[in-house]
């Protein structure tokens, strides 16, 4: 039976279900909508003038200063240190991911592990961004603000660590499950991490960038599900984001060629549903404009001669996050 559209936004809570059960709406066809929501920030966390910290701590913005796509032999050096401590941090701040843990707390993890490592947090005062880390919660899509809310059996949590230390940005993030995950959202993890997997395998010299996002949108498409295109991988390097531009989907337009010593990410996020985003009030939190889940992976790619180094895996060579097994 499907509930006319018009009784359903007038039906309250504790009145007769709109389906003659008897039911209360509530114990009956009231949908389980249970969306995230917005709580409260603590103060800005400080980082010691130890730290040597990017132009963004200080000026709030975020700075392109025209960074060449290829990079030189020492950026890269430096870069394959920052990407390993970022891989390393995502993975211990994902071990604390469990039912009753605030994202504000994994905010505050981030934030001190990342200092002890030498490093400043990139997302903390980014265009003005608050925290050390990024934490979307179910169909929040990305940009997610660490806060009060407490982690609950079944959710999705995305945690988006980028590091920044010897000049360089090292920008990873995984999907990760919070106790038991419903198989739907199982499958939806799954999908996106290969989707990651299957990106990666195309990165070589000579390939068009638009070979990236085929590769996803086959296998996101493939499985039914959605790719969002408003938020693109990205350039990174001495800046966060570079104007190199990295499409999730088949850009035909996208026909710059690969070359070894590029640098960039690759983050898709797939959806359950609808792809579209719309912004929280807070101008950053995009969700699913359906309120369905979505989850996402990224990694900091090298381009070598003979196809890519992944910068962001962890020390012991693996990545982090749930959905399947770990390669190698
Ligand atoms: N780490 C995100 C990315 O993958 C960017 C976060 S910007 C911030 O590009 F300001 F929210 F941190
Ligand atoms: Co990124
Ligand atoms: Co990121």
């Amino acid at each position: 039976m499907t509930a006319p559209l018009t009784a359903l936004s007038k039906v309250k809570p504790n009145d007769p279900c709109w389906c003659g059960s008897g039911l209360k709406f509530k114990r009956c066809h009231k949908p389980t909508t249970d969306r995230v929501g917005a709580g409260t920030l603590t103060p800005r966390r400080p980082v010691p003038d130890s730290i040597a910290s990017p132009p963004w701590a200080a000026t709030g913005q975020g700075s392109n200063r025209g960074e060449s796509d290829v990079k030189s032999a020492d950026v890269i050096d430096r870069m394959r240190r920052t990407g390993r401590l970022a891989g390393d941090v995502l993975a211990q701040v994902g071990a604390a991911v469990a039912p009753g843990v605030t994202t504000d707390e994994l905010d505050a993890l981030c934030h001190q592990i990342t200092l002890d490592a030498g490093a400043y947090p990139s997302p903390l005062n980014y265009n003005g961004y608050k925290k050390s880390l990024c934490t979307s919660v179910n169909e929040v899509i990305c940009h997610g603000i660490p806060d009060s809310r407490a982690l609950r059996d079944g959710d999705i949590v995305n945690l988006d660590v980028t590091c920044f230390r010897e000049g360089v940005n090292g920008d990873t993030n995984a999907t990760f499950f919070v106790g038991s995950v419903d198989p739907e959202s199982q499958r939806l993890v799954r999908v996106t991490r290969e989707c990651l997997e299957l990106a990666i395998a195309q990165v070589r010299p000579g390939q068009p960038i638009n070979v990236i996002g085929r590769a996803i949108q086959d296998h996101a498409e493939g499985s039914g599900l959605g790719v969002v295109r408003s938020f693109i991988g990205h350039g990174i390097g001495e800046t966060f984001h570079t104007d190199l531009a990295i499409p999730h989907y088949f850009d035909p337009r996208a026909v710059k060629k690969l070359v070894p010593g590029m640098v960039f990410t690759i983050e898709p996020m797939i959806t359950v549903g609808d792809w579209r985003h719309r912004l929280w009030d807070d101008d950053w939190t995009a969700s699913t404009v359906d309120n369905k889940r979505t989850a996402q992976f990224e990694h900091t790619l090298l381009v070598t001669d003979g196809g890519c180094d992944i910068l962001t895996l962890r020390a012991d060579g693996h990545w982090s996050g749930d959905g399947a097994p770990i390669p190698g």
